[in-house]
């Protein structure tokens, strides 16, 4: 959340700012700002609403400056105003934040006696007056700087930016990742390569609680203990090129449309092609002997470890556990001594799937992280990262990273049940066979297109929709519903199948339809029977199936979509994307914000 990119500049700072910021959006997009350094006064920019915003506003009133920091937001405190965009500054600071300064309103109050002006809502406000009121005591930047990090609690990646020291950029990461770019005679801060790409592929990260002082002609970096430290420099291969739309409406669009390749490029990591058997790298953790598994992440992501779970107990027959990391993280449950965690995350930078992993590795437990981004924060401080091989992921709702996490865990299950000799042969291959039919099987799906949106048209005048889905469709009957509420703004539930008449049926009648998920496959009958309960109570049903289960489906339900017949171990991965397609149409066709819906972000750094 939130974008952050500042530059200590040899050339004009503005533009390549908005260029960096424009990298960011995804972040958030409640507003966006920028402040340089003119003949040593600090001069801002900022405008409500996206970054285009910002734009015209610069093309009106450029700003001068070789030196700055920009941001786009996510507003956590105070209203996506001007009036509460970052950077918030004094005449002596600016600053930008991503994440949240817990103890703002007591600094807010002693800083107010002690005759500072606020004149925004915002908790990163205190910052700025803080820093202001040292700076008129006398301290220097750095000094300045180093005491107000002592005083702030919370979560926070920041860049300072000071009247009259035009070569000087101050930053601090406490929680949310924040990079350092090396550039010819200049000196970039970003939260990640993605944002400095443009700039420089000369990266440094820094580490939890570090602070840096950038100037043109290089970075000094500390620790949490106020120790000079180093932090390696590395080459980092993600493109400077603004990944496009092509042909698309929507990136969103796009991205569903590389489901197959997305699909396939992950599975070739790990399947081998000559044996096309699961070729997993090496564990930090003996699946043989490893007594619990912990599968967590956030949203989507962890609609994605849910099925993992049910793949890893059927295959591996590991105990397994499978909770939002919102939650584990303050659940306190007893770990297993040699347990292991399986954390899953496209960005790689979710706080609380991170305050897990953190979590994890103190309880001693090793932690293996299924992520997007290699060199996002869980790629590095996990004790393995499995990527996924998904690309850049621009639409703030996850697609194709969804498919290719379901990929990385189909072969985990395969892989540790071969370790454990809880599958024989014969059923390892057919599994992994059906693995690698799915892109085939996902490019069919596509080409449904049509038919997806004619149902779509169907579920535009919900009220609200129940997804129902049993065993590993349950997960997915979840990510069905989590689409269709964060991009069409309607109402929608995943259910379990068989819960429904536990309370849900009550809201059956013709405003709520019922989208159920039923491949076939040993749970086929037992949803179907729970469909005809709700058909029973005037529900209207619209089911994804496969060829096998369409006659009987077809007697009750509204419509059927009949989708190719797949071994029903990776019916998930594919009935992942027709509800996917749905939502898209479903927003497209009420003019909804497709790929930056409202209140969202991508990437949530805060709690
Ligand atoms: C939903 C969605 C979110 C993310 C969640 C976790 O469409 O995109 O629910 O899945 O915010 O994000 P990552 O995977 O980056 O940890």
């Amino acid at each position: 959340m939130c974008g952050i990119v500042g530059i200590v500049g040899a050339n004009p700072a503005a533009l390549r700012i908005v260029d960096g910021l424009r990298r960011l959006e995804y972040r958030g997009y409640d507003s966006a700002g920028i402040a340089t350094l003119v003949d040593g006064r600090i001069e801002r920019r900022r405008a409500e609403g996206k970054l285009g915003n910002l734009a015209a506003v610069l093309e009106e009133t450029p700003l001068a400056g070789r030196t700055g920091i920009g941001h786009t937001r996510w507003a956590t405190h105070g209203a996506p105003t001007t009036r509460n965009a970052h950077p918030h500054a004094t005449a002596r600071v600016a600053v930008v934040h991503n994440g949240i300064i817990e103890n703002f309103s007591e600094l807010r109050t002693e800083l107010e006696a002690a005759g500072q002006v606020f004149e925004s809502d915002t908790d990163t406000e205190a910052v700025v007056q803080l820093l202001d009121l040292l700076l008129a005591q006398g301290h220097g930047p750095e000094e300045a700087s180093r005491l107000a990090l002592k005083r702030l609690h919370g979560a926070f990646a920041m860049a300072f930016l000071f009247a009259d020291h035009p070569e000087l950029l101050i930053a601090a990461r406490r929680g949310p990742a924040l990079a350092i770019g090396f550039g010819d005679n200049e000196m970039y801060v970003g939260n990640d390569a993605l944002a400095l790409a443009p700039l420089t592929p000369r990266i440094a990260y820094l580490e939890e609680g570090d602070r840096v002082i950038l100037r043109r002609d290089g970075a000094e970096f500390f620790d949490v203990d106020d120790l000079p430290v180093i932090r390696a420099i590395k080459a980092t291969h993600v493109s400077g090129a603004l990944t496009g739309k092509g042909n698309y409406r929507h990136f969103m669009e796009k991205e569903l449309h590389e489901h197959p390749g997305v699909i396939g490029d992950t599975l070739r990591q790990y399947v081998s092609p000559a044996s096309r058997a699961v070729a997993l790298p090496p564990l930090p953790f003996d699946p043989r002997v490893v007594p619990r598994l912990t599968l967590s992440g956030c949203g989507s992501a962890f609609l994605a470890a849910h099925v993992g779970r049910y793949w890893i107990e059927a295959l591996a027959r590991i105990p397994c556990d499978a909770d939002v990391a919102s939650e584990l993280r303050y659940r306190e449950p007893p770990f297993a001594k040699g347990g292991a965690a399986i954390l899953v995350s496209q960005s790689g930078e979710t706080a609380d799937t991170l305050a897990v992993l953190a979590m994890m590795k103190a309880q001693g437990q090793s932690v293996l992280s299924v992520v997007n981004v290699p060199e996002s924060s869980m790629a590095r401080e996990a004790d393995t990262p499995l990527l996924t091989v998904a690309g850049p992921e621009i639409g703030v709702a996850s697609t194709k990273a969804f498919s290719a996490q379901l990929s990385v865990l189909a072969c985990l299950a395969i892989g540790m049940a071969r370790a454990r000799g809880t599958l024989d042969g014969g059923t390892e291959m057919r599994l992994t066979q059906a693995l690698l039919a799915v892109p085939e099987a996902a490019a069919a799906i596509l080409e449904q297109d049509e038919e997806i949106r004619a149902l779509a048209h169907e579920i535009t005048r919900a009220r609200d929709v129940l997804f129902l889905g049993r065993g590993a469709m349950f997960p997915i009957a979840m990510e069905g519903a989590l689409k269709l509420k964060e991009l069409s703004y309607i109402h929608a539930e995943g259910y379990a199948a068989g819960e429904m008449k536990h309370g849900p049926i009550a809201l059956i009648d013709e405003a709520v339809p019922v989208i159920a998920l039923c491949p076939s496959g040993p749970l086929f009958e037992k949803t179907a029977s729970n469909l005809q309960e709700a058909a029973a109570r005037g529900g209207r049903i619209m089911a994804f199936c496969d060829a096998e289960g369409a006659a009987a489906l077809s007697r009750f339900a509204e419509r059927v979509v009949v989708l190719p017949s797949v071994d029903p171990f990776v019916a998930p991965i594919l009935h992942a994307i027709p509800v996917q397609l749905l939502a898209y149409h479903v927003a497209v066709l009420k003019g909804t914000d497709v790929d930056q819906p409202r209140n969202l972000a991508k990437s949530v750094t805060v709690e």
